[in-house]
């Protein structure tokens, strides 16, 4: 798709329609001279609902280049994510009118975070995942051309492709999130990286398991070691231009298929597993965006990718392994593997010197019970990181909710045999003490959680189809970009 910012002249938007807001009275937001009269007739014959979400269909006047006018009412007291939905709303009803070139129109839209979250529904919604489908004409399609049109009141076009950037890195972590589990294998993800390092500005190291074993990263390799696809450890690096001499590392849970491995999940919980790899995902999905979001940090993501499956060669319950930091871990429940794959990966980045470190990972189904399906949880050793997280998401409607690291609940991780083991004696507070598990590998540097199980899949929503969301790279950019 072709994506341009605009601020000739209004009438000389090059495509076929414009998408306009109106307010709660009807009346077209911003300068689009010669609109607002041809509107007014329409509000005044009672044919316009004034209500939030009315559409209306208008034949461009004469003298203008685009050929239709979508006018969309967003009612009163809109905010962000009314912006967002309601730009998804109006470009679905173009799109399902087979309309392929779109502008919309930021003229009027006062603040920077409702331009943005209507740039962000535009491009958000523009998706569908169908190469793996032969029959697709059911789906109406993707557009050729969007233009958004902006005055001098409206943020800069730079800052307008930074914010379609970002949603671009969205749509890539959603692509990684859709594919099963026999397609997107850990050889998958790592051969994904590579090839969007080189369009995308970043360098990739993909570690094989030989490279792992002389690392002694015992933890991440009891995860793979039952299933026949090889693990793979993606690093992957980011240098600014204008370095600001911060170095962050991403790390990302990356199960391409969590069975449970022998503690073997039951089989109606099962199929969604393939979306265990939906931190990996986020954080390759935010390397591809930070070149032309034009990011001034050295960014690390780092990636451990495994299969979870029960074997003949799968870890046992009762197995105890030694991780790459030295430690001894009890392998109590082999379903409690991203902790285990994340241990190594967290004390693998040490070595970056990193002034921050933040992990993404669908780690609890506890986390699901807490929190629903909407929200994420972040906990970590860093407060002031912690506020970073937790602001940043407000700012692009991901919203995270503390949980608290509860130093007592470490008692419930003591093993008889081991340093201590995988799994909480309880189920209770089952997030925090995979926190906890976590938190001991990753002492050296300021950190932070995030437990993004619950929010990776979803029901279709205004902005995207059914299935993967591409969570959490929209916040972790808004993080980034708090730090500059
Ligand atoms: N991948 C799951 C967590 C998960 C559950 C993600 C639901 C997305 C949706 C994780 O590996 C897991 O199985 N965790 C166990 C931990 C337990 C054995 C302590 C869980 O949450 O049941
Ligand atoms: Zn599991
Ligand atoms: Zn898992």
């Amino acid at each position: 798709m072709e994506f341009r910012v605009y601020d000739g002249p209004f009438s000389g938007i090059d495509s076929w329609a414009v998408i306009i807001f109106c307010d709660q009275s009807g009346k077209p937001f911003g300068d689009a001279s010669g609109l607002a009269s041809e509107l007014a007739a329409f509000v005044e014959s009672g044919e316009f609902s004034k209500k939030a979400g009315a559409l209306h269909f208008a034949v461009a006047p004469d003298g203008m280049s685009a050929k239709r006018i979508l006018f969309y009412g967003i009612g009163e007291n809109a905010k962000p994510e009314t912006y967002r939905k309601g730009a998804a709303t109006a470009l679905k009803a173009l799109r399902d009118r087979g309309i392929t070139q779109v502008a919309l129109s930021l003229s009027g839209i006062e603040s920077a975070s409702d331009q943005r979250a209507a740039v962000e529904g535009m491009v958000l919604s523009n998706y569908h995942f169908t190469v793996l489908r032969s029959q697709r004409d059911d789906l109406p399609k993707l557009l050729d051309k969007l233009t958004i049109y902006r005055d001098a009141n409206n943020e800069g076009a730079e800052q307008i492709q930074r914010w379609q950037a970002i949603a671009q890195g969205t749509l890539k972590a959603r692509d990684l999130c859709q594919y099963p589990a026999n397609i997107m294998d850990p050889t998958k993800m790592a051969e994904q990286s590579v090839q969007w390092g080189e369009s995308c500005g970043y360098s990739t190291q993909i570690l094989e398991q030989t490279e792992l074993e002389k690392l002694k990263m015992g933890s991440l390799l009891s995860v793979s070691q039952g299933s026949v696809k090889p693990p793979k450890l993606i690093v992957m690096d980011y240098q600014p231009a204008k370095p600001s001499g911060k170095t962050f590392v991403f790390v990302g849970k990356a199960v391409t298929f969590d069975s449970g491995g022998l503690s073997l999940k039951p089989a109606n919980s099962m199929a969604e597993m393939k979306g265990d790899m939906g931190g990996g995902a986020a954080v390759i999905g935010v390397m591809t965006v930070l070149r032309d979001a034009g990011c001034p940090h050295r960014v690390v993501g780092l990636v451990p990718a495994v299969e979870n499956m029960p074997s003949g060669s799968a870890t046992r319950p009762s197995d105890v392994v030694t991780s790459m930091s030295g430690l001894t871990i009890e392998i109590n429940n082999t379903d409690a593997e991203g902790r285990l794959i994340l241990a190594d990966a967290l004390t693998y980045a040490a070595r970056y010197k990193p002034d921050y470190v933040v992990d993404f990972a669908t780690l609890t189904g506890a986390c699901l019970v807490a929190l629903g399906p909407k929200v994420f949880a972040v906990m970590g050793n860093h407060q002031p990181l912690v506020d970073h997280i937790l602001e940043a998401g407000k700012e692009v409607d991901e919203i995270f909710w503390q949980l608290p690291l509860v130093d007592e609940y470490n008692e419930m991780l003591k093993s008889n045999v081991a340093d201590f083991a995988n799994v909480a004696g309880s189920r209770w507070g089952g997030s925090i003490t995979a926190g906890l598990f976590l938190q001991k590998f990753a002492a050296e540097y300021q950190w932070a959680h995030c437990d993004i199980a619950a929010t990776i899949f979803d029901k279709p929503d205004a902005y995207r189809p059914a299935g993967g969301t591409g969570a959490g790279v929209r916040m972790a950019m808004a993080m980034l970009d708090r730090f500059s």
